[in-house]
């Protein structure tokens, strides 16, 4: 069966992509995982300048989830392109690479290089991560969101996808500016924002007090945003959150999503977006359709 699908001008050999900040740079992930087959590989997010993350513990699980507060720690753009992105380009699939700014100028550097960098097939803008302080929410508003969007597309030519967050009132009129502004597609949706207690010893779990609640927990409120964003824009939507079974796959395509990214899950099976992209066919097929992109959106409604 052709699985390929077309996100604007990305184009995927499948719609299985791994979720940005559950994959690592990959390398972590080879002795598990066939990257050749997978749609897409988003690394984790980088930032112009190193960060060292939030104050320990970052992660707690919580009843079908999981609670994260790592506050986008990582090395650099620099050391990001000069050492990770040829390892990241050499694996035969697409690499969409994600990056966060504080303010508009840092996202134009960063474009301005990966301008100039060969066998990147699109970059995921993460506006959305909830464990950062400093620097501009661009996420949480429409125009600045789109304002994003539009620096990049006019420093670079590659594909553009915003990866927004859900803990706004809607995210429609945030999706519908940077569907405006030039986006070839958004992602939906980065984590939830929740918090932990340790009661016995009152004090909050994760050393940031707060963090991102992402797994299975999340899936019926990631479909719901999925399917009102699929309404009112015409841009192709990446669907995220808690997916952990061709069926969990199959529920977002039908919601209107385009393509999926596995998160969490990675981390206890990492052979699962393998796993899926091999049982999607049979699964698209029970629909009497042809491809994925027949059943995009194609949920029935009274
Ligand atoms: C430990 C952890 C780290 C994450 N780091 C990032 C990140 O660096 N950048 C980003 O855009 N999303 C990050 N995310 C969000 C995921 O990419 C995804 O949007 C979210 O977890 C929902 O999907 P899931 O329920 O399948 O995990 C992270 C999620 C987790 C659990």
């Amino acid at each position: 069966m052709d699985l390929s699908v077309s996100l604007n001008r990305l184009n995927l050999k499948n719609p299985i992509l791994v979720a940005s900040g559950t994959f690592g740079y990959a390398r972590e992930m080879a002795a598990f995982v066939d990257f050749a087959e997978l749609g897409g590989i988003i690394p984790k997010t980088v930032t112009p300048a190193p960060r060292p993350g939030n104050p320990p513990p970052r992660t707690v699980e919580t009843a079908s989830g999981m609670l994260n507060s790592i506050g986008l720690d990582n090395d650099g753009f620099d050391q990001f392109v000069a050492e990770k992105l040829p390892y990241l380009t050499s694996l035969g699939t697409s690499v969409i690479v994600n990056v966060a700014g504080k303010t508009m100028e840092e996202f134009e550097r960063m474009a301005a290089v990966l301008s100039q960098q060969s066998g990147i097939a699109a970059v995921e803008l993460n506006i959305s991560c909830p464990n950062v302080s400093g620097g501009v929410d661009f996420g949480t508003d429409p125009e600045l969101a789109a304002r994003v969007v539009t620096a990049f597309r006019t420093t670079c030519e590659l594909p553009v996808i915003a990866k927004l967050t859900p803990n706004v009132t809607s995210v429609v009129p945030i999706a519908k500016a940077v569907a405006d502004a030039g986006a070839d597609a958004v992602s939906l949706v980065n984590t939830f924002q929740g918090m932990a207690i340790d009661w016995k010893r009152r004090k909050p779990v994760l050393g940031n007090i707060l963090g991102g609640l992402s797994g299975p927990a999340i899936k019926p409120l990631a479909l719901r945003i999925v399917w009102q964003v699929k309404r009112a824009v015409s841009i192709p939507i990446i669907g995220i959150g808690g997916i952990q079974s061709i069926d969990d796959v199959m529920e977002f395509l039908l919601a209107g999503a385009s393509a999926v990214q596995i998160g969490t899950a990675n981390f206890y099976n990492p052979g699962l977006a393998n796993q899926l992209i091999r049982e999607l066919p049979d699964a698209i097929r029970f629909l009497r359709a042809e491809t994925p992109k027949d059943i995009v959106g194609t949920l029935q409604t009274p």
